[in-house]
This record gives C-alpha cells, structure tokens and sequence, in this order.
C-alpha cells in the first residue's frame, strides 16, 4: 500500500455486464478519485454467487478497512458478509440487502417506493383509480432479490385495489437481463390476445419486452413501465416513446464511498441512507438527457 494511501477500501460488484452496475462502477471509481487518500479495490462476481463470494473473501484476507458490497442476491452473500463483520470490517451493502442487519450502513434507492409510484402510475394509464382496466405483464428481477421482491410488493399495493387489473403471468423473472424479458414477453404475447401494460422491475427487462411487441406488431397496444433511468438508455426509450416512463433508482457508487470515507475518519453514519428516486415520462425525458449531455 502506498505511503499516501491512507485507507484501503474494497468494493465487491455483482457484475458489470449490465449497464446500471457499468454506470455504478463509474461513479465509486469517480469519487475515489476526488480522495487521494483511499485505495479503492474493485472486483467483478461476474453474476455468479459463487465468485463474489471468493472476492469477498479475498478482500478480507487483504484486510481491507472497509468493504462495500453490492451482493447478486441475498442468501448467498449474507454468510460472506458475516464474516467481514466478523473480522471487525465495517461494512457498507449497497443497493441490494442481504439477511442480516449487523453491516455498519445500507446505501441505495427505496425499492418499495419505486414499486408504488409504478403501480399508482400504472393505474392511472390504465384509467385511473376505480376503473382501472387491463391486463398485466409484470417481469421480475432477480427473485433471490430485495429490489426485486420490494418492486413488486409496491406495486400491487396499488393495482391489487383494482378489479379490472388482472394479471397475466405468475413470478415470471427475466433476472433482470432484457433477452430473458424478450423471451417471456414473446410467450406472453402469444398466450394473449389482450396485453395492455408491461412493468419490467428494470429498464433493460421493459426494453427488451418492448422489443419482443415491435417485433409481433403490437408495441403500440401496450404501455411499458421500467426502472432505473439511466439517461443512455430507460430516459432515451422514454424520449422515443418506446417506453411510457421510467422511475430513477440512482447508483449507489459515490454515497456509498462517501460514507465509508466518512466512517473511517470517525464520523458517526446513519444506519440507512436512501437515495431519491423521479418519475420520467416524455414531459421531462429530453430535459434530463439535455443535462447529462445528450
Ligand atoms: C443491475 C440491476 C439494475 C437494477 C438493480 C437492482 O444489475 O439489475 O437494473 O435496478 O440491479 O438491484
């Protein structure tokens, strides 16, 4: 470790072949950036349980001062980050939980919100409260997931109230890649002669269910909903009018290492810190990407 290096900081990424943890993945390396003092590792589980737990392991045996962790899924990461508070590392889980409450601070979107503003939304496109109609695909996320399961949960609250909403498909997950979601959608698509929403617990998974409509001729039959709004590519669909809205579930990166920061230096840290979410639709699409330069 170099003599500068004050604090060696591990972070442990899911994976990197999706565009949200891409962006994610920019903003830590941007934020650690602006502090010469940390030595920031990052890993790459590459999706695989299996590997993110060797890479957390690894960040142990480096005895990092602190270890962020975006866990793939819940149960399989818990007992890794067991280990790391067992080691005395304080630990910061970012965006998606895991099945113990020991860690030092949760960073990340509030997934039951996002859930409800879909689903309230969802209403409304579907003829508002009280006479909402119509039926619904929804695509699942990773079920091993928080995220997933609190996206869902959220959004019934609201279109469960609704007799005229019925819903197509049973837990179907894409795992939130956009050619599973292509697929179920083509299946759903098949199966019924009637779709009129799609909500994909993310953008990539709406996208690609999009793409299997255009691709059957009915895209303009069915609204899709997704998550994320990463300006690149849900604020864009939203912009073509491919998708009807997104909600923004920002990235975790730079809070996350702030706080870190923060807690090395001695500062106390709230136990949760919960990042702020909007709904994007056409009327604010083209002003986000004007901001973020597109
Ligand atoms: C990326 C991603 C995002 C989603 C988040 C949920 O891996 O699937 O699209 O919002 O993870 O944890």
């Amino acid at each position: 470790i170099a003599q500068d290096k004050k604090w060696r900081i591990g972070f442990s990424q899911a994976t990197t072949i999706e565009p949200w943890r891409a962006q994610f993945n920019k903003d830590i390396i941007a934020e650690a950036a602006k502090h010469p003092e940390v030595e920031l590792i990052i890993t790459d589980g590459e999706d695989k349980t299996e590997k993110q737990v060797a890479d957390v392991e690894n960040l142990i045996r480096q005895e990092v001062n602190a270890l962020l962790i975006s866990p793939k899924e819940s149960a399989g990461l818990t007992g890794v980050v067991q280990q790391a508070i067992d080691a005395k590392i304080p630990v910061f889980v970012l965006d998606r939980n895991v099945e113990t409450d020991q860690y030092t601070q949760f960073v990340g979107g509030d997934n039951k919100l996002i859930g409800r503003a879909a689903g309230e939304y969802a209403v409304e496109l579907l003829g508002g409260k009280g006479k909402a109609h119509g039926n619904v695909v929804e695509i699942w996320g990773g079920m091993g997931t928080q995220p997933a399961h609190d996206r869902h949960d959220g959004f019934h609250e609201f279109t469960d109230k609704e007799p005229g909403i019925k819903n197509l498909l049973d837990q179907q997950s894409g795992d939130w890649k956009q050619d599973q979601a292509y697929n179920i959608m083509a299946t759903a698509l098949r199966n019924n002669e009637k779709i009129d929403l799609v909500y994909g617990h993310n953008d990539p998974m709406a996208y690609g269910a999009y793409l299997a409509a255009k691709d059957a001729g009915r895209e303009k039959d069915i609204k899709f909903i997704g998550i994320d709004a990463l300006p690149g590519e849900g604020v864009t669909w939203v912009n073509n009018g491919e998708l009807t809205a997104t909600f923004l579930y920002a990235t975790p990166g730079a809070e996350g290492l702030r706080q870190a920061i923060k807690f090395l230096n001695g500062e106390k840290v709230e136990k949760t810190v919960t990042l702020d979410t909007m709904k994007v639709t056409k009327e604010n699409a083209g002003q986000i990407m004007k901001e973020k330069g597109l």
